[in-house]
């Protein structure tokens, strides 16, 4: 039995009404071109393959992200370069993106530069009068992401430090502090990174997290690869250490299985 407050009642068949009149009949559906993984990944019902989420990847990917010449180049040139294929997705790099704005973040500090890929999409999220501070071990590798970056037009507002995290990071203490943290290097450092982020941000700082998920591995209790028992500790002290407030979404996709933290400096 429904009980309904005296007043109540009288205001549900206007609510469906208005319901009803406000609700717009589908118009025709525009169907984005699915990746060709998709014509065999579906043999008997839905399965979570490694195809069936790289072409749901590829469809996401299609529908919601522009096609962008300066990050297409960014990839072509590091992959001339021979490096490695681990930057984020474009789906991970538009989430950045979008994070930035909706925080409001103007100044940026990622961990982790490799091709400058992730670097591109914060730089465009920060504005002309934002900036972002990029820590890349690797002189070789600063090269490519510094062409990325002169070639997409955000060099203005990033700046390359060379270095490894640990060393460059303490040259940063006393700076204007960021309002936006990308920790996405080696994962044996992540809860030295997570420090720094708590040194060099503020309260509200928003802080991500990569490769957290790791193919499943984050659960395997025997697990002695310390890529792994790093990122756990990471996760570990995002759950515990009261200067955070975090949660972690796992994901499926081109990259695999893995996933990310979010996390807000309390
Ligand atoms: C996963 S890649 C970064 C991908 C990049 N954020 C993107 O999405 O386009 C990790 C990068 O961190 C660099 N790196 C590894 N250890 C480091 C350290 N201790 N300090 C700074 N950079 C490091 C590597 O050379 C590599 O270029």
């Amino acid at each position: 039995m429904v009980h309904t407050e005296p007043g109540r009642l009288s205001l549900l068949p206007t609510f469906a009404a208005i319901t009803r009149a406000s609700m717009v009949p589908p118009g025709p559906i525009a169907t984005a071109p699915l990746d060709p993984r998709a014509a065999t990944a579906f043999p008997g019902g839905v399965n979570l393959t490694p195809d069936t989420t790289a072409a749901a990847d590829a469809y996401l990917t299609d529908t919601l992200i522009a096609p962008d010449e300066a990050l297409q180049n960014a990839l072509a040139a590091q992959r001339g370069a021979d490096l490695p294929d681990i930057e984020v997705t474009a789906l991970s790099g538009k989430l950045l993106n979008l994070l930035i704005r909706m925080s409001g973040a103007k100044r940026v500090l990622e961990i982790g530069t490799l091709g400058a890929y992730s670097t591109i999409w914060m730089a465009r999220a920060v504005g002309d009068d934002g900036h972002v501070t990029t820590i890349e071990a690797e002189p070789d590798i600063a090269k490519v992401a510094q062409q990325n970056l002169n070639n997409a037009g955000v060099a203005e507002r990033v700046e390359i430090k060379i270095g490894r995290g640990e060393h460059v990071l303490p040259t940063l203490v006393g700076a204007e502090p960021y309002d936006f943290v990308f920790i996405d290097a080696d994962k044996e450092s992540n809860t030295l990174y997570l420090d720094y982020a708590v040194k060099l941000g503020r309260s509200g700082t928003v802080v991500v997290v990569d490769n957290i998920g790791r193919e499943g591995e984050i659960v395997r209790p025997d697990t002695t690869d310390p890529k792994v028992q790093g990122t756990r500790a990471g996760l570990e002290m995002l759950g515990r250490d009261p200067r955070f407030d975090a949660t972690a979404f796992q994901t499926v996709g081109s990259k695999g299985w893995d996933g990310t933290a979010i996390a807000v400096i309390v």
